[in-house]
């Protein structure tokens, strides 16, 4: 059984997508974890840091990407094969990473989202849509260790899909005032949509991206989202933050062909922050963390880090 995480925030720009691609390189190449993103984001930026253009494009024209699951809703038919839409050793680190894999978004899957609300604008009477995504593909995601989704920045439809197959959510948060303004409705919406569907999702947590020290606004945002967290319903706000750096902006176009992940994220703070998330995150799903060297150092059944 994966454990799979979905990366939600309704603001955008605030680090979904290049935390997913992190987590996934990381969680593949230093815990040896076998890992699928799913990329539920119209706007294809995962697909795109993850795997070549001119594949994805053939792969848009036979319809296997997720687009083509969510058309299928429309029609008596089903052309959506979970097999055939994978892309196997995915991310350009040494040109494909085993163990990595990818499930693509497709074009025009932005259009399909309106066309989703106007047909059916009646989400409450139409729930099995929000399960379109979890039947599909709950056989084939067996075969993961973790699952993670990067999701649009909207708690629409395609983000519930993702949610009602997520045993957990995790909330990338800028420590700016527009950033932190949308918390508690993006918990409340999720509560709303446990309680609608019996979803047994958890919350995971903030992680603070972008992050500049220099900035007095972030640093006392941080103090403030640390002393809220129970309270305000997001568990914890992870001990790591992830600054704003050049190397975490940079890594994310594909055609550059690093050779590991220190190529990849640099050999300052972006890669061991990024370790470093991994290892929380892993350590928070009762996953087993190990360090570089490959020695054991904790999981979540060994004590509590609270
Ligand atoms: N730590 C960082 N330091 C500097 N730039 C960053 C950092 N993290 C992400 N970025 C940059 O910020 C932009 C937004 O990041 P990203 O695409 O990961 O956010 P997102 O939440 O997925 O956005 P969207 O809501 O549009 O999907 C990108 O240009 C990315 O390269
Ligand atoms: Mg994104």
């Amino acid at each position: 059984m994966p454990v799979t995480i979905s990366l939600i925030n309704m603001k955008g720009g605030v680090g979904k997508t290049s935390l997913t691609i992190a987590l996934a390189e990381f969680m593949t190449i230093e815990h040896g974890l076998k890992v699928l993103v799913i990329d539920l984001d119209p706007q294809a930026n995962a697909t795109a840091c993850l795997m070549d253009l001119e594949e994805w494009k053939r792969k848009n024209m036979r319809g296997q990407t997720i687009m083509r699951l969510f058309m299928d809703s429309f029609q008596e038919w089903q052309v959506f094969s979970p097999q055939e839409a994978v892309v196997k050793n995915a991310s350009n680190i040494r040109g494909g990473v085993k163990g990595l894999d990818l499930m693509p978004s497709g074009q025009e899957l932005m259009d399909l989202q309106d066309s989703l609300m106007t047909v059916y604008p009646d989400e409450e009477g139409r729930t099995d849509l929000v399960f379109l995504l979890r039947n599909a593909i709950l056989d084939m995601v067996q075969n993961y260790d973790i699952v993670l989704i990067d999701c649009p920045p909207s708690l629409g439809l395609i983000t519930q899909n993702g949610l009602a197959i997520s045993d957990y959510y995790l909330i990338p948060v800028i420590p700016e005032a527009l950033s932190i303004h949308g918390i508690p409705q993006i918990i409340s919406r999720v509560n709303r949509f446990k309680r609608q569907t019996g979803a047994s999702l958890q919350t995971l947590g903030l992680v603070a991206t972008r992050y500049r020290e220099q900035n007095s606004e972030h640093v006392s945002n941080m103090a403030d989202l640390r002393a809220g967290s129970q309270k305000k319903g997001y568990q914890r706000v992870f001990e790591v933050f992830i600054r704003e750096s050049s190397q975490a902006a940079n890594a994310v176009d594909f055609r550059k062909q690093p050779r590991n992940l220190r190529e990849k994220y640099g050999s300052g703070r972006t890669y061991s922050e990024y370790q470093q998330l991994t290892s929380e995150v892993l350590y928070y799903v009762g996953k087993p963390v190990y360090a570089t060297d490959g020695g054991f150092l904790a999981s979540a059944g060994s004590g509590s880090r609270e």
